[in-house]
């Protein structure tokens, strides 16, 4: 049983709509992405959780050395830590494991991708706003078509074009059916690219039943 990840739980009006679980970036919280989450499936239960990282005081889902430079060893240490915790919180909600579409922002989009990247029971699909390669050198798990929507700036200096082309086709490899959504703009979550998530997540999970 493993419930110590500071979280907010929200029950959805439909229990057959995925779960999301949000997941926000560096220095912000729980709170953070409830709007994100109500924007893209407003049905939908959430699980809403803060990293137990804290760097300067902003909270963080795993440690970094440098900006953009990861410390691996706490990277694969949180990801088993999210991993747990999402077992435990679907047990204890009565939530359906399988049934859990991870939306995250930078630092929560990279967790995110990490869980995708090193276990093979991760999420159902994941809306990733301006992911990086959570970590190269490592086999992905085969991911069967699992739905991934990228969101990324082209002037993202953070998440650069390169590294958004690399993960697409890191993941597309092992078989994710990958959407890239670009905006004209850097790092930032823009109203324009929560939208296009939206439509993404509608189309995926919603209209096909
Ligand atoms: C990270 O450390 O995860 C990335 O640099 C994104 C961020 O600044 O959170």
């Amino acid at each position: 049983m493993s419930m110590d990840m500071i979280h907010v739980y929200k029950p959805g009006a439909d229990p057959k709509a995925p779960v999301l679980v949000l997941l926000h970036g560096t220095g912000g919280n729980e709170h953070d992405l409830l709007g994100l989450g109500e924007l893209i499936s407003p049905e939908s239960a959430v699980l809403s959780v803060r990293g137990n990282v804290l760097e300067n005081g902003m909270p963080r889902f795993f440690r970094r050395l440098a900006e953009g430079v990861f410390d691996e060893q706490d990277l694969v240490f949180r990801t088993g830590e999210l991993k747990a915790f999402l077992d435990a919180a679907a047990a204890e909600y009565g939530l359906d494991r399988e049934n859990m579409v991870a939306v995250g922002y930078s630092n929560g989009a990279n967790i995110a991708a990490s869980l995708i990247f090193h276990e093979q029971e991760s999420f159902r699909g994941a809306v990733l706003h301006h992911p990086m390669v959570p970590r190269r050198g490592v086999q992905l798990p085969e991911l069967n078509g699992m739905p991934v929507f990228i969101g990324a700036g082209i002037n993202d200096r953070i998440c650069t074009k390169e590294e958004t082309e690399e993960l697409r086709s890191q993941l597309s490899g092992a078989g994710a059916e990958v959407e890239v959504h670009w905006e004209d703009h850097g790092h930032q979550l823009t109203r324009t690219e929560a939208e296009a998530a939206a439509h993404w997540f509608r189309r995926e999970f919603q209209e096909n039943g």
